[in-house]
């Protein structure tokens, strides 16, 4: 599919990759909604991409771990850019800690949480599948085809220590990219997945530099990955047709 024209939501585009993604696809011409539960940081999208406006965007509140809010943003953005055939699943959370861990000092013993595996998954896996759900079920009502969804996964997908609900969504959502990608084809979409490695965004500017340095060091191309890195993956899943039902690891070589 070309990126002119295309008519493209990508959630969680208030900031770092999906900010990225949304104005990449706005500078070659595409028309994309962007939906963030940070406001502020879609006005200050909206107001940083002016400039630079080959296609359109447009901007709106969405909480993808409500039904209701993904059904109302979908219908808006069907609207707004009068059309829609492609969807990035791209807002995503963390809430890391060990299943289970014995504090080395006080031999206290502290579990994962129910609220961090429900939040992670509420928004990294439910909120991707009601969002892809909804997008669908519109193109199919408007016999939109054909249609492209991208799912962003992450390495952490193989199996990551700290991060029982953020691998389970991840590998979930990978696995579904194979799922949909058998339902959708009667449908003319095709769905392909991008699992990032480390990428320099606000999602890990808050690591520590110990940690830090200890991950780059243990990547084979010597550096963090940067959104372009990213991008390049997710235009290459929209743009080849007979790119279907995979994920793809772009992780400058860092296994898990
Ligand atoms: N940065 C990395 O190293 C990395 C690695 C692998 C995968 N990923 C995945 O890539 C995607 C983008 O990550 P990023 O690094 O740009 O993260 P980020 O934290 O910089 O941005 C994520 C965006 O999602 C939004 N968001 C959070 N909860 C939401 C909700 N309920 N509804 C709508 N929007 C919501 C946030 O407000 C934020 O703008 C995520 O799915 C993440 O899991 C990131």
């Amino acid at each position: 599919m070309n990126l002119e024209n295309l008519k493209i939501i990508v959630t969680g585009g208030a900031q770092g990759m999906g900010r990225h993604f949304a104005q990449q696809l706005v500078s070659a011409g595409a028309h994309v909604a962007i939906g963030d539960v940070n406001e502020s940081g879609l006005a200050e999208v909206i107001e940083a991409t002016k400039a630079n406006q080959k296609g359109t965007l447009h901007a709106r509140r969405l909480d993808v771990s409500s039904e209701a809010d993904i059904a109302s943003f979908v219908a808006w953005a069907h609207a707004a850019m009068g059309g829609l055939n492609g969807l990035i699943n791209n807002a995503g959370i963390l809430r890391d800690a060990l299943l289970v861990k014995k504090d080395r000092e006080t031999g206290a013993v502290k579990t994962l949480s129910k609220d961090q595996w429900d939040a992670v998954i509420g928004v990294n896996l439910t909120g991707a599948t009601l969002m892809t759900r909804d997008v669908v079920a519109k193109m199919v009502e408007t016999n939109q085809r054909p249609g492209v969804i991208v799912n962003l996964s992450s390495i952490a997908r193989h199996g990551n220590r700290g991060q029982s609900n953020y691998t389970a969504a991840k590998a979930a959502l990978a696995a579904n990219t194979v799922t949909w990608s058998k339902e959708f084809a009667t449908f003319g979409i095709r769905v392909g997945a991008v699992a990032p490695g480390m990428v320099e965004t606000p999602m890990t500017q808050g690591m520590n530099q110990k940690a830090r340095d200890a991950l780059v060091s243990a990547i084979p191309v010597g550096r963090v990955g940067v959104p372009e890195d990213i991008w390049l993956a997710v235009k290459f899943v929209i743009e080849c047709d007979y790119f279907n039902g995979r994920c793809i690891d772009v992780d400058g070589g860092l296994s898990m």
